[in-house]
């Protein structure tokens, strides 16, 4: 069984004080039960947010990492600079990364072996633009980022991996995938990762939908057979949304 995921990424959004207020909150309207739930803040948060939490109800991740482990790389933070304050993710390869920062799957490739290193789980995004789609190419963008990305990888060392499905077009834009295009391309990265690593492995991993999920539609979204979770952006920056998306199946 494939636990699910709901993970909000938070951006460049929210003061330390703010995101501290936010945990406190979200904690205490959490139920017993819940899915495995993952906050991606800024990093100047980390440690406000995992001053409040005692239990390990939420956990936390970073939204990104350098693939050094140290250096003369100015403005940059190491993989174990997070694991350090208590991170257990990574995000790997996020759009706005890629797009923004111009980063390429070889790159998100040197990351995810550097998050590994340090025993933090990496999450890679992938997901096609809207001009790629259009031209019919979201199968071919999808195969080479996972390939590039997980290149020279072993399933072993792939074991806590977990693939966010994230088409550009959707992200930020109000413009949600269908819940049958989500789980087209979700069936799509499980179908590829089976050719490469066999289908033990590709029936555990966790594999999410993302792009601009909200209370209304994640319901829809998660009942599909593949689709395993959800990485929120906008969504998850207040308590009172990112609570119902915590409790989608109530
Ligand atoms: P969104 O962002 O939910 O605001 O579309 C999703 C993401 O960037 O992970």
């Amino acid at each position: 069984m494939r636990r699910p995921i709901i993970a909000g990424n938070h951006k460049m959004n929210l003061l330390p004080s703010q995101g501290a207020k936010f945990i406190k909150e979200l904690i205490s309207q959490m139920d017993n039960e819940h899915p495995e739930v993952i906050i991606f803040p800024p990093y100047t948060s980390i440690v406000a947010m995992k001053n409040e939490i005692d239990q390990k109800a939420v956990e936390i991740g970073a939204q990104n990492i350098y693939y050094e482990e140290s250096g003369a790389y100015t403005g940059e933070v190491a993989a174990n600079m997070v694991f350090e304050l208590g991170c257990t993710w990574v995000l790997c390869g996020h759009s706005e990364r890629r797009e923004i920062f111009k980063e390429d799957s070889h790159m998100v490739n040197k990351k995810i072996k550097a998050a590994i290193r340090n025993n933090l789980k990496p999450m890679l995004c992938v997901g096609e633009s809207l001009e790629q789609r259009e031209q019919n190419q979201t199968k071919e963008v999808l195969e080479e980022q996972l390939k590039e990305s997980l290149k020279y990888l072993s399933s072993q060392e792939l074991k806590d991996l977990v693939v966010a499905y994230e088409p550009v077009w959707a992200i930020g834009t109000g413009k949600t995938a269908t819940p049958q295009d989500a789980q087209a391309g979700v069936a799509f990265i499980r179908e590829k990762l089976s050719e490469i690593y066999g289908e033990s492995m590709a029936k555990k991993v966790r594999i999410l939908y993302g792009g601009s999920v909200n209370p209304e539609n994640v319901k829809n979204l998660m009942s599909q057979n593949d689709i395993d979770g959800a990485l929120i952006g906008g969504a998850s920056l207040k308590v009172d949304s990112f609570i119902k998306l915590v409790k989608y199946h109530e």
